[in-house]
């Protein structure tokens, strides 16, 4: 069984009281949890992160540089964030692929670049609105997988994670069904991967998307959904943990 991971994503939020306080809590519940919690600060806080929370709650990164160490002014490289200790690194969030115009082949680069370093890459993947009501989801998920594939071969993802966020239900309250978002997942895992079935068998794919604390437990028990990516629901301690208790079942 593959054992489910929840990551909170904290994007750009947190002050350096709030960061203290949500690694404290969040390492208590990766160490008394039978899940493994993550959480993705602002790269400013990695290090104090860390420094707080118990040593297994992993911490990572919420994008990358796809180029290594030079002349990049504003960028932070994946060995940078390796040195600081970073276990993981998102990459290709909507947030990022809609306000910075992250193209498939850079959010590639980006998961090259993550795994030559040396720290995991979570690949995050999802379609629009519009995208879904025009019924082409399949497609835009495969062109977003395939990217990575093309570059760095269907094998990099044994070393790697996927989340499925839609991007109409980030933060806007609008959770995907557990029966929308398991026909996702099960996509995913048995057609983008069907030449790779081993690989398939043990690959994580985590859901985000308004996950909440009242939602968390009804996502988690879909076969295919293999924890979360949580956004605003991580700001908030109470309902994190409720998140990785749900997750823990
Ligand atoms: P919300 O949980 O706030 O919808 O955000 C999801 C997300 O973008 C996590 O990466």
């Amino acid at each position: 069984m593959r054992r489910k991971w929840v990551i909170g994503n904290w994007k750009m939020n947190g002050s350096t009281r709030d960061v203290l306080d949500w690694a404290l809590r969040a390492g208590q519940l990766a160490a008394s949890e039978a899940c493994t919690v993550g959480v993705a600060p602002a790269a400013i806080h990695v290090t104090m992160a860390l420094g707080a929370a118990d040593k297994s709650l992993l911490v990572g990164a919420q994008d990358c540089a796809a180029v290594t160490n030079g002349a990049r002014t504003g960028e932070i490289s994946a060995e940078m964030l390796v040195e600081a200790g970073c276990h993981f690194v998102l990459v290709g969030h909507s947030e990022r692929r809609q306000y910075w115009h992250e193209t498939d082949a850079l959010v590639a680069r980006k998961f090259k670049r993550a795994q030559e370093a040396g720290v995991t890459p979570v690949l995050c993947i999802g379609e629009t609105r519009d995208e879904r009501e025009r019924g082409v989801t399949e497609d835009v998920l495969r062109r977003q997988v395939a990217a990575v594939i093309e570059l760095c071969g269907i094998e990099a993802f044994a070393a790697a994670a996927i989340a499925y966020e839609p991007v109409w239900a980030i933060g806007t309250g609008l959770t995907a069904t557990p029966e929308q978002a398991q026909a996702v997942h099960a996509f995913i895992r048995g057609e983008l991967f069907k030449d790779a079935a081993m690989l398939a068998g043990s690959l994580r794919i985590l859901y985000g998307g308004s996950v909440k604390g009242n939602n968390a437990a009804e996502l988690f028990a879909q076969a295919d959904i293999d924890g979360g990516l949580i956004g605003g629901a991580s700001l908030v301690p109470d309902e994190f943990a409720t998140i990785c208790r749900a997750a823990a079942r």
